[in-house]
């Protein structure tokens, strides 16, 4: 078996990640690396905790990252803070996690020649114009706008300064924003769920113009084990799946009408201050070189039968983010949001 080393694996996207290859990769044996922030959560690896190997730790910690990769062979790294919010709130926890933190892992697979897929996003390119028709490339320059993405795109000069100096084995994605079961809900989509099953309007930052080129988490997930199946070493791969023609708020309404509210059930909120206008992604390479093809790409928005799969799961799983609510809430009140 191929042992994989996940990190950040009780965060939303690693855990259903773990989740996916469990289902669909026999092949693998996971062992999940995570420090559990207020955005790890076990419970999202709770019915499979028995079938992988869970450490509670930093990617920072040099002595757990050397004994870990040492232990493994291939490294998938998700672990980040990874809220834009939060980054202009207090941005040294990402400088350290995503800066300090891939350092470190970078420095373990080197010294013990293994192999790591680094996971990224779409914001290190910064944003586009609303009528600019352009999408982000594998050779789009970076010009990332937050705390956040200035962070993510460091992380990925690392990875690349580390392939071309050390040789080290490595890949690159950079994904748009993802949407599924076990997001936290200080983000948009799982915010405005789980404010509708509170009762409350959904928040709508500004006039809700922006872009966000929304990909199913799964989709997403798919994506990366095609990289490690075939993926060329030193390459890097832009993953979206063409909803670039979705604005936030054809999102919020979509999501009121799914949930049986009339589509104006919902208030403009104080605009995020930086606020990236538009993302858009061109997989072409990712489609042609390697396969991949997105599964939720329905009708008209290419989200509808996502998104009411992700409505379903936070109704199902009011236990998993009830108790954090009034406090996400109360956060985002201070700031107008
Ligand atoms: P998340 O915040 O839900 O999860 C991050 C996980 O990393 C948490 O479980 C947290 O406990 C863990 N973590 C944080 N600091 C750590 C540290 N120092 N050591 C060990 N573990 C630590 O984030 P996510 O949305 O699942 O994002 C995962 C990755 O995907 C990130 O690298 C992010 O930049 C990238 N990404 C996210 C999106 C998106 O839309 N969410 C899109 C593109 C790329
Ligand atoms: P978010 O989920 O925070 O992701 P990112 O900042 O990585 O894009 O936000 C997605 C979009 O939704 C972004 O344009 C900001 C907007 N937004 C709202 O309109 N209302 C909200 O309550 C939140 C959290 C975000």
């Amino acid at each position: 078996m191929t042992k994989l080393l996940v990190t950040g694996g009780a965060g939303f996207i690693g855990a259903n990640f773990v989740h996916y290859t469990l289902q669909h990769r026999p092949e693998y044996a996971v062992t999940v690396i995570d420090k559990l922030t207020y955005a790890g959560n076990k419970a999202n690896l709770e019915s499979i905790m028995d079938k992988i190997e869970f450490v509670q730790g930093d990617i920072c910690d040099k002595e757990l990252m050397d004994k870990l990769v040492a232990d493994c062979d291939i490294v998938v790294h998700f672990a980040a803070e990874s809220h834009n919010d939060n980054s202009l709130r207090e941005p040294w926890p990402f400088v350290e996690t995503n800066i300090v933190g891939t350092y470190t892992i970078l420095e373990a697979v080197r010294k013990h020649g293994k192999r790591l897929h680094h996971i990224s996003t779409d914001e290190v390119f910064g944003d586009l114009e609303l009528d600019d028709p352009n999408r982000f490339t594998e050779n789009t320059a970076y010009n990332p706008s937050s705390p956040y993405s200035s962070t993510k795109a460091g992380s990925d000069h690392l990875v690349r300064a580390w392939v071309r100096s050390f040789g080290v084995q490595a890949t690159i994605s950079n994904c748009s924003n993802n949407y599924g079961p076990y997001q936290h809900i200080e983000k948009f989509i799982p915010r405005q769920i789980t404010n509708i099953l509170s009762d409350i309007k959904p928040k709508l930052y500004g006039t809700g113009e922006q872009v966000r080129d929304w990909i199913h988490v799964d989709d997403h997930n798919e994506a990366v084990h095609l990289i490690l199946d075939k993926g060329v070493m030193g390459e890097t791969y832009i993953i979206g799946a063409d909803n670039d023609h979705v604005n936030n708020k054809m999102v919020i309404e979509l999501i009121c009408e799914l949930m049986g509210k009339g589509s104006d059930w919902y208030e403009h909120v104080n605009d995020r201050p930086g606020h990236d206008l538009r993302y858009a992604m061109d997989s072409t390479k990712l489609r042609q070189e390697l396969g991949w093809k997105p599964r939720f790409t329905d009708n008209q928005t290419g989200m509808r039968d996502g998104l009411q799969q992700t409505i379903d799961w936070y109704k199902e799983h009011t236990d998993w983010w009830q108790a954090q609510k009034e406090a996400v809430e109360a956060a985002y009140a201070k700031q107008g949001q």
